[in-house]
């Protein structure tokens, strides 16, 4: 489960101090935006210190390492790849041929060494990353990718499209990086919202990702996590509903049948899947805790 994936500054000692006990599905610990040029060394250093004494935890950590053709990529896989965060997500990604050539430097880093090789996240949050969405999902496999998530402060930046609370000026990236997702078995996670003391704002927005068809929100603040669990997690209505067409299925009079009437609605056989699908999910859950 992807519902919440916060981002903590490894700078930040007291962010990271709190992340593993704050109830997210994921924490990105980052490297990237959330630090200052001079607090690189430091936050690297951080990132290492946390993966070292959080290695039984349950939840994936994942590290967002520096995309900034200055050499500081290099220097982050090579600290950080031998430490087996979960994934490693990179930023700005324009290219399916960058995360080739990041896969090929993490195993040539681990090579003999018998640790697993991190999956990779990709941040799409550029114009030339969307332009290129296609040829970077469809080669998803040769680089083990499980992720997207979609930067909308840098991409809005880029774009000079208007920042409004109904994001309808990112309507069509939004639906492009699910499109995407979905075409190529990866998780889909929105972007952040940067108002975290707005928690009525946040609980809006998440649910539209939520009606795009998103697995989950990237966060920046503890008080983001419950709501976007929230967000996330089928309703009681959908649940419902669920239990409803499994049951109507089980019906000897419906034995054999395609569709059928559920409630004054039409129900074919792949809806019966996706209702099995839904309740083995949150089964799955709760046997996980
Ligand atoms: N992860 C874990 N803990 C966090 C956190 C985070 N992202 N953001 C805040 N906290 C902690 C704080 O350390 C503080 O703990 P304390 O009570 O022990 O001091 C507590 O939650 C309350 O924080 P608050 O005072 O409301 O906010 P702040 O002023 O300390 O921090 C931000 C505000 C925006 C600077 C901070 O939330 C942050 O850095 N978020 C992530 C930013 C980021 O990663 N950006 C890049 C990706 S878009
Ligand atoms: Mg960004």
């Amino acid at each position: 489960m992807y519902r919440s994936m916060l981002f903590v500054p490894a700078a930040n000692a007291k962010a990271m101090a709190k992340a593993p006990s704050l109830g997210a599905d994921a924490i990105i610990i980052d490297l990237e935006d959330g630090l200052a040029p001079e607090q690189k060394d430091e936050g690297r250093a951080a990132a290492i210190r946390f993966l070292r004494k959080n290695r039984n935890m349950k939840i994936p950590v994942l590290v967002r390492v520096n995309n900034d053709k200055e050499g500081i990529l290099g220097a982050d896989i090579r600290a950080i790849s031998p430490e087996q965060p979960s994934a490693i997500l990179v930023p700005k990604v324009e290219s399916a041929e960058i995360l080739h050539k990041i896969k090929g430097q993490i195993k040539s880093i681990l090579h003999g060494s018998g640790k697993a090789v991190p999956a990779l996240w990709a941040m799409i949050e550029t114009p030339l990353g969307l332009a290129d969405l296609h040829n970077i999902t469809s080669n998803s496999r040769l680089f083990g990718l499980h992720g997207l998530i979609l930067g909308t402060n840098d991409l809005a930046l880029a774009l000079g499209c208007a920042v409004k609370p109904d994001r309808e000026p990112l309507f069509s990236h939004l639906a492009q990086i699910v499109l995407q997702a979905r075409a190529h078995d990866l998780v889909a996670i929105d972007g952040v919202y940067n108002n975290f003391s707005d928690l009525d704002g946040f609980a809006k927005e998440a649910k539209q990702g939520k009606t795009f068809g998103f697995d989950g929100k990237s966060l920046i603040h503890p008080s983001q996590i419950e709501p976007a669990n929230l967000a996330f997690s089928p309703s009681e209505e959908q649940i419902k509903h669920a239990k409803a067409i499994v049951r109507a299925y089980s019906y000897k009079k419906n034995a054999g049948k395609g569709a059928i009437n559920v409630d004054g609605q039409m129900v074919e056989r792949l809806h019966l899947q996706a209702a099995r699908d839904l309740l083995a999910k949150i089964d799955k859950g709760k046997n996980s805790k």
